[in-house]
């Protein structure tokens, strides 16, 4: 089965003559284990449709399924849930907490709101700094990791629920190439490991990595290849 069916899906923001059409009738389909990349100029679509397939934002119309279940109509509650457990999401930006180490900043969203820190969760954050390179540094405050280590512990903290699938807009944008490089190594390690990857990236070598590359233009997918 897809983990992700997209039947033309568009996005409109706004209206009337300022309307723009960011995502235009798109259709997709991705299988579990996929590395999928998105390729594309600035403005073209790429972050509405990441957003949309993430199911951080919703289509103006269309259909779209997560393991053939439609997460259009679907309860606020059972979206919240999708979203913290199945659906992982990392920025160009990591968006840590600047007062909070490492692990903490890890284990913010596992917590789910529980208070005190249960072991439990304390081991499976540790796990997840272990998991992208970053054992005996979870005491660390973000300032005190490099850009690449701090990368690092955003994925830790997406991947720290067991996500099935991580969303990754432009991860490696405000590295340099010798850290993205490493990043994008990290990726493919956990994609083998069966995690699903969708990634976008302006850079094409990095879209190497991936077993299968779409090319936007104007909210449209224009090239498909395998
Ligand atoms: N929240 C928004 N409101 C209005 N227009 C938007 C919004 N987000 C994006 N757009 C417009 O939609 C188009 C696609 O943007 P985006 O998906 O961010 O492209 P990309 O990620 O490829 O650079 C652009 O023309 C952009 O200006
Ligand atoms: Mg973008």
């Amino acid at each position: 089965m897809n983990i992700i069916t997209a039947n033309n899906i568009s996005k409109v923001y706004g209206n009337g003559d300022s309307a723009v059409k960011a995502v235009d009738d798109v259709s997709l389909e991705l299988e579990k284990g996929e590395f999928l990349c998105i390729l594309g100029r600035s403005g073209s679509g790429k972050s509405t449709l990441l957003n949309l397939l993430a199911a951080l934002d919703k289509p103006t119309c269309g259909k779209l399924y997560f393991n053939g279940r439609d997460i259009i109509n679907i309860s606020g509650g059972e979206l919240n849930k999708l979203r913290r457990k199945q659906i992982a999401v990392i920025f160009q930006f990591h968006h840590l907490l600047p007062y909070f180490t490492a692990e903490e900043n890890v284990l913010l969203p596992c917590m789910n709101g529980i208070t005190p820190v249960k072991n439990e969760h304390r081991n499976t954050a540790r796990a997840s700094l272990d998991i992208v390179g970053l054992s005996g540094k979870h005491n660390r405050l973000p300032n005190q990791l490099s850009g690449g280590e701090q990368q690092r512990v955003a994925i830790a903290r997406a991947i720290c629920s067991s996500p099935e699938i991580l969303f990754a807009d432009e991860p490696t944008g405000s590295l340099d190439k010798e850290t993205g490089d490493s990043i994008i190594a990290l990726l493919s390690e956990l994609n083998k490991k069966g995690l699903t990857i969708v990634m976008i990236t302006h850079q094409q070598d990095y879209a190497a990595a991936a077993d299968r590359i779409i090319n936007m233009e104007n909210g449209k997918i224009k090239i498909n290849s395998y």
